[in-house]
């Protein structure tokens, strides 16, 4: 795992970013580049400088696909806190990629196991995701891996705990009542199969979370430490995100990345 450490969130971002559209431009021609992407308030600052990226004519999105991590049930596309309408209004519809290549789950299907199983389908149709790109949740859930989920699950309906609605109402008008209680979501075993993976921490919320992911050992409860049995995996956190690490973590994380700066990796 590489751990990289940057002083605030907007750094978080921009490394996030510039990682994304390095990915995207040394990719091979031919099949489309497949991104896995996360909603949430962590990856907006990431979403805003791959626009400015792709205005600049830094990166193209025309050649690429995207997955989206999870979605809640019940909410219409348009609903102004459905991760489809987050998704276009924050991103799709500022870069150039094919409507056709977005792919979202849809909560409103009426077979939600069959759209599940669909969803797994076409990525597997893709040749599987390059890269797949996360936030974290405080209670260590990576997309809506809630604690407990199997740590080999795939695409699937699952039910949100009272603390994610809770975190979460703060964009339902604070009334977690409003947040569905249940949600779409790729398993921790369809991230683990990207052949990348960028998780991105900001904020002392999430530093038990980052403890864990980081720390301890691998455990259903934390599923942010699957992260830890994936050969490319890799955490970008803000300062404020490491207060629960231990001193001896933060500084051998910094100089694994000293040096990578040093070789220009
Ligand atoms: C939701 C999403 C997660 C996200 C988490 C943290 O639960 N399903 O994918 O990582 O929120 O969101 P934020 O970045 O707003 O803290």
């Amino acid at each position: 795992m590489r751990l990289i450490i940057q002083p605030d969130k907007e750094r978080v971002a921009e490394w996030a970013a510039n990682h994304v559209a390095r990915r995207i431009s040394s990719a091979k021609g031919g099949k489309p580049f497949v991104l896995g992407l996360p909603t949430g308030s962590t990856p907006l600052g990431m979403y805003e400088k791959l626009i400015r990226l792709y205005r600049a004519g830094k990166v193209s999105f025309s050649n690429v696909a995207t997955f989206n991590m999870d979605e809640y049930v019940g909410l219409p596309h348009d609903h102004p806190q459905a991760y489809h309408r987050f998704m276009w209004d924050n991103f799709f519809s500022h870069i150039d990629i094919p409507e056709k290549n977005v792919n979202i789950l849809d909560g409103m299907a009426k077979d939600l196991e069959a759209e599940c199983a669909r969803y797994e389908g076409a990525m597997e149709a893709l040749g599987g995701v390059d890269l797949f790109i996360g936030g974290v949740g405080a209670d260590g859930h990576i997309a809506f891996n809630e604690p407990g989920s199997s740590l080999s699950s795939r695409t699937r309906i699952k039910t949100l705990t009272s603390e994610t609605r809770l975190a979460n109402s703060r964009f339902f008008g604070g009334n977690p009542a409003l947040v569905p209680s249940m949600a779409l979501t790729v398993g921790v075993g369809t991230v683990m199969d990207a052949r990348e993976v960028l998780v991105l921490v900001s904020g002392q919320g999430k530093a038990r979370a980052l403890r864990h992911g980081v720390e301890f050992g691998v455990n259903h409860m934390w599923t942010i430490s699957c992260l830890q049995l994936h050969a490319k995996a890799i955490i970008v956190a803000d300062d404020d995100a490491t207060v629960e690490l231990r001193v001896g973590t933060v500084r051998y994380f910094a100089e694994v990345e000293a040096a990578n700066l040093r070789n220009d990796v």
